[in-house]
């Protein structure tokens, strides 16, 4: 394996671990130490690890097949549950994830609007396909619209074809929809970025200027759905885009995504169309696996309980705030960025509003911040804290003990 790992996330030199198990919000590695996760397998295991009535019903399932490629009842009843929560959803098509999902929203729209182009947003991350691993992390940003891939083996042509704008500028996003709206198939956002809060009115200025001009609005809903609630932000915020793109929370830690939209949209994907020139060709030999699928309606059931979001929330503010709370105390220029269910610590003074700002923060500090943390037994993202419904309160008052150290650590070695 390249470098050693699964991908881009690396633990720090001396830290490595490999997994052994996991149950509820702990992490055990093959050495028996047990740590908190604060990953959370990059964020589907919101109900915490193993969870019983996940593992029930994928054993129940398990038993009776693993993959058909054909309808299968899990399936269609994830589908209507889909439907039954986001607002958007009027018809569902699967894919086995969120760059799967992301990347064919896309490509639907392309066909629907008979337009090539689509806008992004600098900083903005919608999986790793090639329109749009476009300025996700670029360390020195070119002028709006230009488009700066962010990996090796991304064609040029495709620059050609993305528009970055600036999140939480309006002003300057309506502008640059007005000039190239005639190009433009979709934009495509996070509604809450990375861990960047929308301004208020951005998402509701975004939702008319597309809709104005007929430009598609595509929220990428992989992190934020049945997340900030159940129906995801568009109902957290309050603005129904065209399309969505689920994955992560969706399938209860199995690989699946989904694109949702009104049937006018979404009848491209029609297999009816086959041959014609407005078909979108859109398969793939795992998706609508049952045992995802399975999986998915459980975790939704168990996110349907009365109560469950305004503890996720609870248990997310006492970590978020309690975090703030210790860079205070220990002097260091820093803000906690985001809502309760995923946040995260930048070293900087500036207000994060948008990527530009995040540049600002001090990269030293925040891998020495995530090398501390783990070393006492906390793990997280590089650059999140995803918070789960199965961290109790002992669970959060081991972490913020653990962030007040690492905090100290922090300011100690940089000074
Ligand atoms: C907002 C967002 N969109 C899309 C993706 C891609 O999803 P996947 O890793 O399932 O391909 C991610 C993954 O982290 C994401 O955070």
């Amino acid at each position: 394996m390249p470098g050693g790992v699964l991908g881009n996330h690396r633990s720090g030199p001396g830290l490595e671990f490999v997994v052994r198990e996991a149950r509820g919000p702990h992490l055990w590695d093959t050495s028996g130490r047990r740590y908190i996760d604060y990953l959370l397998g990059s964020g589907p295991m919101l109900l915490g690890h193993a969870h019983p009535s996940v593992v029930a019903a994928v054993e129940r399932q398990l038993s009776r097949g693993t993959t058909y490629m054909l309808l299968n009842e899990p399936i269609i009843e994830l589908s209507e549950e889909l439907v039954r929560a986001v607002p958007c959803c009027e018809q569902v098509r699967f894919t086995s994830s969120g760059s799967e999902a992301t990347f064919f929203a896309l490509r639907v729209a392309r066909a629907f609007r008979g337009r090539d182009r689509i806008m992004k947003f600098e900083g903005g991350f919608h999986g790793t396909h090639d329109y749009g691993l476009m300025s996700v992390s670029p360390r020195s940003p070119k002028a709006f619209p230009a488009a700066m891939p962010d990996s090796a083996g991304i064609p040029h042509a495709i620059e050609e074809d993305v528009l970055v704008a600036p999140y939480n500028d309006l002003a300057t996003t309506e502008a640059l929809i007005a000039q190239h709206h005639n190009q433009l198939a979709a934009v495509i956002v996070e509604p809450y970025q990375r861990v960047i809060v929308p301004a208020p009115g951005f998402l509701q200025g975004l939702r008319e200027v597309t809709r104005r001009y007929g430009v598609l609005l595509v929220f990428d809903e992989v992190v934020t759905g049945f997340r900030l609630a159940y129906g995801g932000a568009q109902e957290y915020y309050g603005v129904i885009p065209d399309l969505a793109a689920f994955g992560k929370v969706l399938a209860g830690g199995f690989p699946l995504g989904a694109i949702g939209g009104p049937a006018a949209i979404m009848r491209y994907f029609d297999a009816a169309l086959e041959g014609t020139p407005e078909h979108v060709w859109q398969t793939g030999t795992l998706n609508g696996n049952p045992v995802a699928a399975a999986a998915g309606l459980a975790t939704l059931a168990e996110l349907r309980r009365p109560g469950t979001y305004a503890r996720l929330f609870a248990t997310g503010a006492r970590l978020r705030d309690g975090l703030a709370a210790a860079a205070g105390r220990h002097g260091l220029a820093a803000r906690v960025s985001g809502e309760p269910p995923v946040f995260d610590i930048l070293f900087t003074d500036r207000e994060v509003a948008d990527y530009r700002a995040t540049l600002t923060a001090d990269r030293r500090r925040i891998a020495i911040f995530n090398e501390e943390c783990l070393r006492r037994g906390v793990v997280k993202a590089v650059n999140k804290i995803y918070v789960s419904l199965a961290h109790t309160d002992a669970d959060v008052e081991e972490t913020l003990g653990v962030f007040d150290q690492a905090l100290a650590a922090v300011a100690a070695r940089t000074p």
